[in-house]
């Protein structure tokens, strides 16, 4: 493996407003991972019998709490039981928020807060489709969930109590993987974005953006070669560790671990300190010309 490490470290040990760590937007943004190792998302005495994928229902991949509405998705359990899970994803959405805005306070008044989540299943354990096994390394983009270059922001902690780091694969960087592929990428099918928010298959227009970053994570994780032998290394995120990533640029790949919280806040590239440095923009001006 290459030895490319696009990691950047912080030692902040708050989430709240007096942290050391302020304006990077500028790394965020050039594609870097943005380590927190002294952050914990702390759990209290009565939270930490969540600890335990019997919380979640049988068909959830996670337990959720979707925004504005407050709602709990994925979870089984009695009423009160619920509502403590809630609570603990609720408080990760506040933290999490409180973070964001300090590191990047030039996207204050433009984040909106996504699906929070918290993740009990093994990533080992999963078994699943080529198109969904995010043990192969990938940008995100989602069939049903155009992004029309709304940009997807994460923050993640890892909460295992037992030691078991997050290992995740991180790759290239996304103007070499965009070149990589771009020339084996065509022109949507015509009508064919319409066609699909006719029949609701998406959930609002698939852009030309859209289709080319759904080719990206496809052609990336149905090419074994790449997987195999295309820059990339290895970070192990210990228990207590906290990374905040733009997610559909960075190439990742989750090999392990259990227990983690993930936050997601969207960002209108437009709103981005320097929007060209956005997978749009690169793409654009590798294309050339101007994307929808
Ligand atoms: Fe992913």
């Amino acid at each position: 493996m290459s030895s490319i490490t696009p990691i950047r470290v912080y030692p902040d040990s708050t989430w709240s407003e007096d942290g050391p760590t302020r304006g990077v937007e500028a790394v965020i943004e050039a594609g870097e991972v943005l380590q927190f190792p002294n952050l914990p998302f702390v759990l209290t005495p009565a939270e930490r019998k969540f600890l335990d994928p019997r919380w979640a229902d049988a068909k959830a991949k996670n337990i959720s709490v979707r925004w504005p509405a407050n709602e709990l998705r994925g979870a089984a359990g009695d009423a009160a039981d619920l509502a403590a899970l809630q609570a603990m994803i609720g408080r990760y959405a506040e933290q999490s928020e409180a973070l964001a805005l300090r590191l990047f306070p030039h996207y204050r008044g433009h984040l909106r807060r996504g699906n929070s989540s918290f993740r009990t299943v093994n990533v080992a354990g999963r078994e699943t489709s080529w198109r969904k096994d995010d043990t192969r390394l990938h940008v995100d983009a989602f069939p049903s969930n155009p992004m029309q270059g709304t940009r997807l922001l994460r923050v993640f902690c890892n909460i295992n109590p037992n030691g078991l780091p997050r290992q995740w694969r991180v790759g290239e960087p996304f103007e070499d993987h965009a070149k990589r592929y771009l020339p084996k990428i065509g022109r949507p099918i015509y009508g064919s974005a319409a066609l699909l928010e006719m029949l609701h298959i998406t959930k609002r227009r698939r852009t030309e953006s859209d289709h080319l970053m759904l080719k990206l994570h496809d052609l990336a994780k149905a090419d074994a070669e790449f997987q195999r032998s295309s820059p990339q290394a290895r970070v192990d995120f210990a228990p207590g560790t906290t990374w905040v990533v733009f997610s559909d640029q960075v190439l990742h790949a989750a090999m392990g671990g259990q227990y983690m919280m993930e936050q997601t806040f969207y960002l209108d590239a437009a709103h981005q300190q320097r929007p060209e440095a956005s997978p749009r923009g690169t793409l654009e001006r590798l294309l050339g010309r101007e994307l929808r």
